[in-house]
This record gives structure tokens, sequence and C-alpha cells, in this order.
């Protein structure tokens, strides 16, 4: 296993205010339990971002139009990427992602559906800076759906969006999904649903911490702790020692005193002007948006 991963990992958790970067949700497990978090009543994101693409499909599909190449930032199961390659009609589908094994069997089901378009899944870590010396001279559409950006650190997604702009050089754009600021009561059941589905999502993470690094993490010392952070506009993910821990790795030991938390996810909320101010400021020429009756959640095209 690499080192520098593994370097990453003990530096977080000895760091402090010890953290586990969120990436490390999503091994095999962890993949799969973020598809059960987007079936559940409590996890609003997925199905109302689904249903503002359908109630404005024309919209939408008409101010993104057609590209050479789309990019789907964050990949996952390739689903809403695939719902759309009739309008976008695109040469190329570059599906990109942390979880590799999960990609790959997604692509070649895809495949199979749309033999004509060149379809490519690479393994890619988004907090790491962007490179497609491939494309250049194509017109890229980029999709960033699900609020994934929400999990980066708003000074992270300025840079990340004046990247794009860069890359996409004049033409092309994004089509971007982000949660919206709302009651905290809905947003902390969203992250602390009745059936424990999150809560499992984030225990997980130990034990794929246990399986990079060979610790001896046990699920029985943790539980799972989701706030509102209202000052900073996100929801706090932590895992909170129940006792005193101590976890011994091959060549290092860690001790975590009772009550002490493992900070694992921001996942931060905006305004829909927060949020178009931040696309406008990076080099975006015209931002569209849509968003649902309760202005739960909100889709925007930044054109390039
Ligand atoms: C992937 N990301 C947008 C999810 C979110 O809502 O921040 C991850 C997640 N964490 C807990 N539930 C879902």
């Amino acid at each position: 296993m690499n080192q520098l991963l593994k370097d990453e990992i003990v530096a977080g958790l000895k760091s402090s205010i010890p953290f586990i970067s969120p990436k490390f949700f999503y091994d095999d497990i962890g993949s799969r339990l973020f598809e059960v978090i987007t079936l559940l009543e409590e996890y609003y994101p997925t199905r109302v971002e689904k249903s503002i693409m359908k109630m404005y499909e024309h919209q939408i599909v008409s101010a993104v139009g057609t590209c050479d190449v789309f990019l789907d930032l964050g990949a996952g199961n390739c689903e809403k990427a695939s719902e759309l390659f009739d309008s976008v009609k695109p040469q190329q589908y570059l599906a990109l992602d942390i979880s590799k094994d999960f990609l790959e069997s997604a692509i070649t089901d895809l495949q199979q559906r749309f033999p004509h378009i060149k379809m490519t899944a690479e393994v890619c870590d988004l907090s790491q800076p962007l490179n497609f010396p491939n494309l250049v001279n194509k017109k890229k559409t980029f999709f960033y759906p699900g609020s994934s950006i929400g999990n980066f650190h708003p000074d992270h997604v300025s840079s990340f969006f004046k990247k794009i702009t860069t890359i996409c050089d004049g033409s092309g754009g994004l089509l971007i999904g982000v949660d919206l600021v709302k009651d905290s009561q809905v947003l902390q059941k969203a992250y602390d649903d009745s059936l424990g589905v999150t809560a499992a999502f984030n225990l997980n993470a130990l034990l794929h911490i246990n399986q990079i690094l060979g610790s001896n993490f046990d699920l029985a010392d943790w539980e799972h702790f989701a706030i509102f952070n209202e000052s900073e506009s996100r929801i706090e993910m932590h895992l909170r020692a129940l006792r005193d821990v101590q976890i011994t790795l091959p060549d290092d030991s860690l001790s975590f005193k009772a009550g002490e938390m493992i900070h694992t996810e921001n996942s931060y909320k905006y305004t829909k002007d927060s949020f178009t101010n931040l696309l406008i400021e990076a080099g975006f020429k015209n931002v569209e948006t849509w968003t649902d009756p309760k202005e739960y959640f909100l889709v925007c095209y930044a054109k390039a």
C-alpha cells in the first residue's frame, strides 16, 4: 500500500484536531453505503436534484448544448451522466471517481448501452490539481452533480472553478448541483438518518483505514456524530470515542480520550447568490440556475 497515503492518514489522526479525509469513505462498502444513503427519505439532495433536472430538462439541455467531451467529476455509478448523453451527444465520456472498482464496472455496463461513445474511466482525487492534456481544442462540458462540491472548503472551490474555466478555454462549461442552506433540523436528519446508514458510512472509514494502515480501530469504541455548524454554513461529520482508546499500528500507536472526535467530513451549504458569485468570480461568463419549489437544492450551468 502506498506509503504517502499511509503517512497522510497518520498525520491527520495525529493532528491537534484529528481528521480523516472524506475520500476514505469510498472503498467498496462505503461506495455502496453512499448509494443507499441517496435512497433514504431523509437524504433529500439526490432526489431533489433529480426532480429539478426532470422539471427543467428542456431549459437545462438547451443551456448546456452539445459538446465533444463530457467530463463527469465524481461519476459514481455514472447514472446521472448517462441520462444526458442523448442531448449532450458527446463523442467522448471521461468518468472520474475516487473508487476504481465501482467506476470500472459502471463503465463496462454503460459502454454496451452507448457503443458509439468513447468511454474512459480514470481514478482521480479532485483535491489534487486537474489536468487533461489530451483534450485541448475540444469543446468540454464538465458535470459535477450531487453537491460533491460541498465537500470542499470554499477557498478550494474558487481555485477549482478557475482551473475549469482555464481548461475550457472559452468554450463549453460546467453543469453543477449544489445543496442550499435550509432549516437545520432538515439538514441534521439528512446526515443522521433513522436507519443508521450514514452512521455506518461514517464508521466504515475506520475499517477502510484499518485495511490501509494495518491498524486496529474497533467500531464498538466509536459513534457517529453530525452537526450543522451555522457560522461556517456546513454540516460536519465526526467520529466520537465512546471511551479511552489505544490504537496500534505496525510501527506506531495512537490514543484518543473518551469524547474526543475525529473530523471526517464537511458538507458546505450555499445560498443561490453566494454560489453564483463564486462561479462568476472564477471567470465563468454567464450562470443560469434552476431550483425546486422549496429551494432545497440548486442546479447551475456556468458557461465558460
Ligand atoms: C458526496 N457528498 C456530496 C455527500 C454529502 O452530502 O456531503 C456525502 C455524504 N456524507 C454523508 N452523507 C452523504
